[in-house]
């Protein structure tokens, strides 16, 4: 299509002003088709930025290594500029949005000289749904138009369906412009100076210096979290990180639910997990944002915004899970993985078995014992969610999926039971608004420090995280709402000798089977002063866990002295929000105390 024939004017005219600051040698307005999207993987294969993978081990797919400088997101160079600092909150940083708008303008000015400047439009979820919004990314990167084809709804139908509307400006470049006669690098990016930037109240969003995932596919965290953060909390829904997942009882009943772990805790392995225990079926709608509104019925649907998975490679196996692999067997793009050398693809612990020899993601050569990794820890595989062998028959359905209950979860060896339950929807606000986690290599930074990431939102958030408790509890708060039952769950508790305790993936259903009774009214559970747990013999149905005794019980033991040790460390993360906290999370973590002490 040509600029010229493009109906939306805003559009149009924020083309042209892009064009003009960022000089690109040309532009392309992105179709979305397959040509299109053949066309430039070949353009990569030509520039070395991508490997084209072996057509019969990995029909269709991509190999491709980043900048070392460039393998994560940058929390620490993300930014909220809204019009006043009190707005982004103490949890995120900010600047004055003009002085950002001139520092932008500077370092985007001439940077896609020698480039293409793609148009990409995108709808993150169903077309045709009321739950859906547009957003039109203008990037330098064609790496960044063929992850966003996988990603999202991409291409002419969005542009059809846009019309005269109004969408989120989604401004991105790698920062790195060629001068005359310049040869590109297989990985452009400019590591030193990088810029994450979003503007709330103007509802849009400049990306500078990134290649890497949510740096960069900008319908992912900037839009679908931080900017859709702010339009749920303006008009009353739910934008989370949160994977969604339909369960069936062997009775036929169907549930969904939804869950929050920050990143790199496990939302892609619980969304495609296999039950271990007989006749329960587990099935796909998303593996980390859901949109959630209420439906005429009072109850929360949610839909998956993306249209594909951008999951963590290294861990993922036919043991661990075996759908992921199914997911990405074509078809597929790979970031920081390792090369076979039959031209397929390797990370840790993929096979039991160690290749003898691999293309390590630092174009080294690599072999077992050498003492470095093959993948890096945070290499991706985009992949269609079509191509997920359980994906839920409902995964596209504009009306989303109606949802019975919500699990919080994070990291943490000690202390957090497998589960618990809230004891109503206040208490459960409460529990995700005080949410732990070590920290992952999903982001640049040290790994395995203890942080409080709130709803698995501290890096998503796109206003004051104290506000977005407060409207966590006023949708508690709406007349007729039928609300989902709220828990806390804990994979990774460990014993002394730092083993985990719970074998956790599959066996994870036996959990969700107890929260599936609970939200059906059925289970019993033991009150405890944190909330409801289980009965040993919940988990152990069928009785052939393989744990001990001893660690079932301490898997589920509730320890009032270690929680103790954890109500000082609470008050000085409630008293870091001052007066912009609900008195009503004071109130619970009173009561909490009060159940301790009794
Ligand atoms: P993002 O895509 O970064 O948001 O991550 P995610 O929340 O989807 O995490 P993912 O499912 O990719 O899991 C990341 C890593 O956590 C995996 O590689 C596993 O090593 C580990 N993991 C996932 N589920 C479990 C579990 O049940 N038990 C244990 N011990 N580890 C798990
Ligand atoms: C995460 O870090 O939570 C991710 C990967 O899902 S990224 O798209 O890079 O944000
Ligand atoms: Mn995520």
């Amino acid at each position: 299509m040509k600029l010229d024939n493009l109906r939306n004017k805003k559009l149009k005219e924020w083309i042209l002003e892009v064009a003009e600051l960022c000089t690109p040698d040309s532009i392309e307005i992105c179709d979305g088709s397959q040509a299109e999207y053949d066309r430039l993987s070949e353009m990569m294969v030509q520039s070395r930025t991508y490997i084209k993978l072996n057509e019969q081990k990995r029909p269709g797919s991509y190999l491709c290594f980043s900048d070392p400088g460039d393998v994560a997101r940058v929390e620490d160079r993300t930014f909220i500029c809204s019009k006043n600092q009190i707005d982004a909150g103490p949890t995120n940083n900010w600047k004055d949005p003009d002085e950002m708008k001139s520092i932008l303008k500077g370092l985007f000015s001439g940077c896609m000289k020698g480039r293409t400047l793609y148009v990409i439009p995108f709808c993150m979820g169903p077309l045709g749904s009321k739950i859906s919004y547009t957003g039109v990314e203008l990037s330098d990167s064609p790496y960044v138009v063929c992850n966003m084809k996988i990603m999202t709804r991409m291409g002419e139908a969005v542009l059809e369906e846009l019309g005269e509307g109004d969408f989120v400006p989604c401004l991105h470049s790698v920062g790195a412009p060629l001068e005359e006669g310049q040869k590109d690098v297989s990985w452009p990016c400019n590591p030193d100076n990088k810029y994450i930037v979003h503007f709330p109240e103007e509802r849009s969003i400049w990306s500078y210096g990134s290649g890497y995932g949510g740096n960069a596919l900008l319908g992912k965290k900037c839009f679908a979290l931080r900017i859709a953060s702010v339009m749920a909390r303006d008009e009353g829904w739910l934008a989370e990180h949160m994977l969604v997942m339909g369960i069936t009882s062997p009775e036929g009943e169907k549930r969904y639910i939804a869950a929050a772990f920050p990143s790199a805790c496990g939302k892609t392995n619980l969304a495609m997990l296999i039950p271990t225990i007989p006749g329960w079926k587990i099935e796909c709608v998303g593996d980390d944002i859901a949109w959630m509104k209420f439906g005429a019925d009072g109850r929360l649907y949610a839909i998956n915004p993306e249209a594909g998975f951008f999951g963590v490679a290294p861990g993922t196996s036919m043991q661990s899970n075996e759908n992921a692999m199914h997911s990405l067997a074509k078809n597929s793009i790979f970031t920081n993985v390792a090369l076979t050398p039959d031209g397929d693809v390797w990370w840790e612990e993929m096979t039991e078995e160690q290749p003898e020899k691999l293309t390590s993601w630092l174009h080294e050569e690599w072999y077992p014992g050498c003492g470095k990794n093959a993948a890096h820890p945070n290499a991706r595989f985009t992949a269609p969610i079509s191509q997920c062998p359980i994906v839920d028959k409902a995964w596209d359905d504009p009306n989303g999926v109606p949802i019975s209950a919500i699990l919080f979860g994070g990291r943490r060896s000690s202390v957090v039971p497998l589960v618990h339950e809230s004891f109503n929807w206040r208490h459960g606000v409460f529990l995700g608004s005080i949410m732990t986690s070590e920290k992952t290599a999903a982001a640049a930074g040290k790994v395995g420090e203890l942080r409080r990431d709130p709803f698995a939102m501290l890096p998503f958030c796109g206003y004051n995280m104290a506000d977005y408790f407060a409207h966590w509890l006023r949708m508690g708060e709406k007349e007729g709402a039928k609300l989902p039952r709220i828990f806390y769950v804990n994979w990774f508790r460990k014993d002394d000798e730092d083993k985990f305790l719970w074998p956790g993936y599959g066996e994870n259903s036996r959990v969700l089977k107890w929260i599936f009774e609970r939200a059906a009214g059925k289970a019993e559970a033991v009150k405890t002063p944190i909330g409801y747990i289980p009965e040993e013999s919940d988990i152990n149905d069928p009785p052939n866990l393989n744990v001990s005794g001893d660690a079932l019980k301490e898997l589920l033991r509730v320890d009032v002295n270690d929680w103790k040790k954890e109500i000082p460390g609470i008050k000085e993360h409630f008293s870091g929000f001052e007066d912009r906290l609900s008195g009503v999370l004071w109130e619970e973590l009173k009561a909490l105390e009060e159940r301790l002490n009794k």
